[in-house]
């Protein structure tokens, strides 16, 4: 069931949109800030205030990959695998952040401090390798860089 402030969220982002599936992603993305991911449940109760088909959401939930439809810990790393990052030391990067973490792709920490996830271009490929860290872009990344970043997010 979605809370009273979730609904007043999605309603307040509903009015600028012609239609109420048009602000799907933005519906996801506030009961996501507010239960840290999307559940089964989650999805349902979205679907059916916007008037959507549980179908129709999963397929956009599953498309956009800043939509978790898994648990994830506290802070969300998202590092970019496409082509720029890929040439200037993706593989280093990976590899860092697993052994740091002690994790690979797609785990979360034993302590639920970090998930690690992939995600395409960021838009800062001339500052490439690159990753996300919940809202915060961090870019020229080498180990020293990413070892500075982990500290910031406890
Ligand atoms: S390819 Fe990584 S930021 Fe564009």
């Amino acid at each position: 069931m979605l809370s009273t402030n979730e609904i007043r969220e999605i309603e307040a982002e509903a009015a600028h949109y012609p239609t109420r599936q048009a602000i799907c992603i933005d519906a996801m993305r506030i009961v996501q800030r507010h239960r840290g991911w999307i559940s089964d449940e989650s999805l349902h109760d979205i679907a059916a205030h916007l008037g959507m088909s549980v179908t129709d959401l999963d397929s956009v939930a599953t498309f956009y990959n800043l939509i978790f439809r898994k648990p994830v810990g506290r802070h969300v790393i998202m590092v970019c695998d496409s082509v720029s990052c890929w040439i200037m030391g993706y593989d280093r990067v990976r590899e860092h952040l697993c052994k740091q973490l002690g994790i690979r792709l797609g785990e979360t920490t034993p302590d639920n401090r970090f998930t690690l996830l992939p995600i395409v271009c960021l838009g800062c490929c001339d500052r490439a390798p690159a990753m996300m860290v919940d809202n915060d872009l961090h870019n020229d990344l080498d180990p020293q860089k990413i070892d500075r970043a982990l500290e910031t997010y406890r």
